[in-house]
């Protein structure tokens, strides 16, 4: 009896380690981090290894670039932050874009003439938004972070305090915007070196950057919003020709929004909502397209049929799109199956609409567009228990409206350049409005930045991009290869192409397509304009739902990093 009781026992060892052997382990779920530097990448690298889940790695990466990347973003600007917490799936886009001041007014950058006064949205004190960003993140920290605002704001204020090196990106685009830096003492003081470009590997040093960070990692918001820097904010923008007030930056408050929802095909889409126009423009394409089968069309057909689609919802961002606490955006409209079947069959297989064709309610002006680059800075993150943050930030042109007020090291924002300064005047991306998007006190300039989150059975990502209007047609082309399960790095790559109705020409990244695809599309009728640089910088981050493994990628254009890892 003793004997079969060993046996038993022994049988039963041998079985579990067999089953053991047979069972494959399933290691635990990655994390992964893509930002458009790796020093942000690092600190949010260092922020979940101290215990900080994804939203406070994402405090930590936005306030890094805010410090390395003065050209991008940063704490004197705005954003949209996607969230998706794991224990119970909430989801929401907090929205901490720049609001206009109280003294703003419809006609504040036009001349008695009704003339636009040149420079006057993009260049100064006056071309500045209240910055959202400070309050943005006490709200990450105190509504979704584990960790104080302490913790996830050191790595930001040692690089503030210790330097950078100056890379050639923050030379390339200081070369852009040289002008309105000299034009600011405390912005020459901190972004010129001897009243000129710094040297590649100079270390840039932020003291007063750092000392306002401090502040806000001790006192939350306020530390931004109230006492001595909004003071010294208040004063330095009044000296200088701004009309910010106390109560602007006292009253400012960031808002919780419900995401744009879109099914295209096999793949969920949950973007960006109002004030950025990403989600609708996005839906409405998507909501076009989901007509085709675009795995089957010729090079030719697909571009011609994506640049149909893309037409038509950059002529309803135009007329429709606007600050939704403000004006009333046909939302629901826009993003139905119906209106989508209506404008599919507007279009012709085998002829370009002109985008006079479909006329706005307004008269559209053909200034110069000043289109540039990859300022404005996005970043994507997962944590191990599969919180997600898919984060765009901007203050608006490179290095912003150039301005710092004395004495806060806080580089102000030009997004007041992003409402319509006047119906059917393109702003610095080529964009046009009407009323939908004109200033008033207290409203949020039209974005569109499209943070944006996919899945499909298989997979979700994270993903986003800076580019200005082009935005939303780079995180479209990824998500349709995304759909077609293509990896991170070749997402980020991607050539690209772009319409945004008006001006009316299809534009193209250098080798996007052939000059015969470009010949053809000529043919039907489409304008070409071939550019001679790229644009964007994406990032993303792709999780397997049944391996819980990592695909993170940063964009080639880029010097951003991808990490992945526990
Ligand atoms: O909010 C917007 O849409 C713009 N201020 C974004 C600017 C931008 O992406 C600049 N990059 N080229």
């Amino acid at each position: 009896m003793q004997r079969l009781g060993m046996w038993l026992c022994f049988l039963a060892l041998i079985s579990s380690s067999a089953v053991q052997a047979l069972t494959p382990k399933i290691p635990p779920p990655q994390a992964g981090v893509a930002t458009a530097h790796p020093a942000a990448t690092a600190a949010a690298k260092q922020v979940l290894a101290q215990g900080g889940n994804a939203f406070d790695a994402a405090i930590a990466a936005t306030a890094a670039l805010a410090v390395v990347e003065p050209y991008g973003s940063g704490i004197g600007g705005g954003g949209f932050w996607l969230l998706h917490r794991a224990k119970d799936g909430h989801e929401v886009m907090l929205d901490g874009r720049e609001v206009a001041p109280q003294a703003a007014h419809r006609d504040m950058y036009l001349d008695d003439k009704g003339e636009v006064i040149p420079n006057a949205s993009m260049n100064g004190a006056l071309a500045a938004g209240i910055p959202g960003v400070p309050a943005a993140l006490e709200h990450l920290a105190t509504d979704y972070g584990n960790l104080p605002l302490k913790t996830s704001l050191a790595p930001a204020i040692a690089l503030a305090r210790d330097g950078f090196p100056v890379d050639t990106h923050y030379q390339k685009y200081m070369g852009w915007r040289m002008e309105p830096v000299r034009e600011s003492s405390s912005a020459r003081a901190i972004f010129l070196h001897d009243d000129d470009i710094p040297a590649e590997g100079y270390v840039l040093k932020q003291t007063d950057l750092a000392k306002t960070l401090e502040l806000i990692a001790s006192k939350g918001k306020a530390g931004f919003y109230e006492g001595e820097v909004a003071e010294k904010l208040v004063a330095g923008v009044k000296a200088n020709g701004g009309i910010w007030s106390l109560a602007d930056l006292r009253d400012y408050q960031v808002k919780e929004r419900k995401p744009v929802y879109t099914q295209y095909k096999g793949m969920k889409i949950t973007a960006a909502a109002l004030p950025s126009s990403g989600g609708l423009v996005m839906a409405e394409i998507l909501n076009i397209l989901s007509g085709y089968d675009l795995a089957k069309l010729s090079d030719v057909q697909r571009v011609h049929l994506l640049t149909e689609a893309m037409r038509r919802a950059y002529r309803d961002r135009a007329e429709y799109m606007g600050d939704s606490d403000f004006v009333d955006v046909p939302g629901d409209k826009l993003t139905d199956s119906h209106y989508a079947a209506g404008l599919r069959a507007s279009i012709s297989p085998l002829r370009a609409t002109l985008s006079s064709e479909l006329k706005p309610t307004f008269e559209a002006k053909t200034e110069l567009q000043r289109e540039k680059g990859a300022n404005t800075s996005h970043f994507s993150i997962i944590d191990s228990e599969g919180n997600r943050v898919a984060a765009t930030l901007s203050i608006n042109y490179p290095f912003g409206s150039g301005f710092v007020p004395e004495g806060t090291g806080v580089l102000l924002n030009n997004e007041m350049d992003d409402f319509s300064i006047r119906p059917g005047t393109p702003n610095a991306y080529g964009l046009v409005g009407a009323a939908a998007n004109a200033i008033e006190p207290g409203k949020r300039m039209l974005s569109s930045m499209t943070p944006t989150f996919l899945e499909t059975d298989e997979r979700i990502a994270m993903i986003g991009t800076p580019g200005g209007s082009r935005i939303i047609t780079m995180v479209l082309l990824g998500s349709l290869a995304f759909e077609a399960d293509e990896s991170a790095q070749s997402i980020v790559n991607l050539p690209r192409f772009h319409h945004q109705y008006l001006p009316d020409q299809i534009q193209f990244e250098p080798d996007a397509v052939p000059s015969e695809v470009q010949d053809m599309l000529r043919e039907l009728g489409h304008g070409i304009d071939q550019k001679d640089s790229a644009w964007g910088n994406m990032q993303i981050v792709i999780r397997d739902k049944r391996t819980g493994k990592v695909d993170a990628a940063s964009d080639k254009r880029g010097i951003g990093s991808a990490w992945v890892g526990h």
